[in-house]
């Protein structure tokens, strides 16, 4: 992918529905009994991973391009894939089915990409064994093999603070005798605590603790999903770092356990405004960013696991400003798509951007100003949109290796930003 320097960036958009929330719909839309229907679905790769996986169990669904149909028959109804489950780049995909079918009577096997081969699953392998599942994997990594079976409640004191391991073992959790109690270390996305009770099974939340007890039976849904925030947060910093930039974003995801990042612009200095329109299952509403000058913020540990798929967009606001950026606590970071420290500190230091790299996050340095370059996506979506954001900003022209992974999150976002670039005044 090849850009040049904008000369501006305008525009109002919506967004395709949030690849998190579509993720739990599809899959609770399957444990349900009866047919839910979602409408701007996510367009994400990862989703439609999701949803042959649940093919592959047996899942009927209809897609016609943003309108999801998902025919539930109830966790009873999985039948044993005949082949591995393929979740591709998605961690998501992998770890939530894990929770599903370790209540199941038969072998499952998931893998993935290289990438999601590198990644480790023996952070939601080890409570679904305490639940009474066997699994086995290759030295910690996918394949995940999963022997499920009859499960047994517990009370789960996570140690990683992970919202794909809680919403992992929260399904489980369904198909287990008793009443499961997770208790986080750190406040993660909570849509799998709010959406259950769409599905019409209570949740209870104490704190940091999240109790759901098996057995309940979920009733069908039909929702619009709200645009995915974190792929609005491209097009928000675009709206604060480019020439004469104003950005608008429309029936977007504004849950708080989103939307660190937007606190911690506001704090460098960016000239945001929101507003909520609804707040049921989840809060939905606008944002608008325009033109900033930006400068220093420190994100506090707290506030990492509510803005980490957002750090790769937030350095690339802090390099193109004044201040200085620090990020620790964040060496989750190392283990996503790619070891996103390494990969944002290089694709950075490529453009002339100033960056330490710490074990568990970086420092940016804001220089004011990036220079084109080539740089490397490292087959990572969110290293390469980015990239993308930095080499409108960069004088120049940049080019973005391996920018076709951008579809495991975002297709669009390539014409999105072509459009933002060519609005009119
Ligand atoms: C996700 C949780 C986060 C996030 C990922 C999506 C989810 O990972 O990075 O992109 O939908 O639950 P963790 O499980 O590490 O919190």
């Amino acid at each position: 992918m090849r850009l040049s320097q904008a000369r501006r960036f305008r525009g109002r958009f919506t967004l395709p529905g949030d690849k998190s929330l579509s993720h739990r719909l599809a899959i609770m839309g399957a444990l349900a009994h009866g047919e839910s229907v979602f409408t701007n679905f996510s367009s994400a790769d990862d989703c439609a991973a999701t949803l042959r996986c649940l093919e592959a169990l047996g899942v009927e669904s209809r897609r016609k391009d943003r309108r999801v149909e998902v025919v539930g028959r109830g966790a009873e109804s999985l039948k044993a894939a005949a082949v591995p489950l393929d979740a591709a780049n998605s961690g998501s995909t992998l770890r939530m089915l894990a929770g599903v079918v370790a209540g199941r009577p038969f072998r499952t096997t998931i893998t993935g990409d290289a990438s999601l081969r590198r990644r480790p699953v023996e952070r939601v392998a080890e409570p679904l064994r305490r639940m009474g599942a066997r699994t086995s994997s290759a030295d910690g990594k996918p394949p995940l093999v999963i022997d499920g079976g009859p499960l047994k409640a517990m009370h789960w004191a996570m140690t990683t603070p992970s919202a794909q391991v809680k919403s992992a073992v929260l399904l489980a959790a369904l198909q287990a005798e008793g009443r499961t109690t997770v208790v986080e270390p750190a406040a993660t996305r909570d849509h799998t605590e709010r959406l259950l009770p769409a599905f019409d099974v209570p949740v209870e939340v104490q704190g940091s603790a999240v109790s759901v007890s098996g057995g309940a039976r979920l009733h069908p849904v039909t929702l619009d999903v709200p645009g995915d925030v974190s792929s609005a947060a491209f097009l928000v910093v675009a709206g604060l770092v480019l020439p004469e930039a104003f950005v608008r974003i429309d029936k977007v995801l504004l849950n708080p356990r989103r939307t660190a990042f937007l606190d911690v612009l506001r704090r460098m200095g960016a000239q945001i405004e929101t507003g909520l329109d609804t707040t049921d299952p989840e809060p939905v509403g606008w944002i608008e960013a325009r033109a900033s000058q930006l400068g220093s913020a420190v994100v506090t540990a707290a506030e990492v696991p509510a803005l980490i798929d957002e750090v790769p967009i937030l350095a690339v606001a802090a390099a193109l400003g004044d201040g200085e950026l620090v990020v620790r606590d964040a060496a989750e970071l190392r283990v996503k798509e790619s070891d996103r420290i390494a990969t944002l500190a290089e694709g950075l230091r490529r453009l002339g951007g100033a960056v330490d790299e710490h074990p568990d996050g970086l420092t940016i340095h804001g220089r004011g100003r990036l220079t084109g370059a080539t740089v490397r996506s490292h087959g990572d979506h969110r290293i390469a949109m980015a990239m993308a954001v930095a080499a409108l900003a960069a004088n120049g022209e940049t080019e973005i290796e391996d920018a076709g992974c951008i579809a495991v999150s975002f297709p669009e976002f390539p014409s999105l930003l072509e459009h933002g670039r060519k609005a009119e005044r």
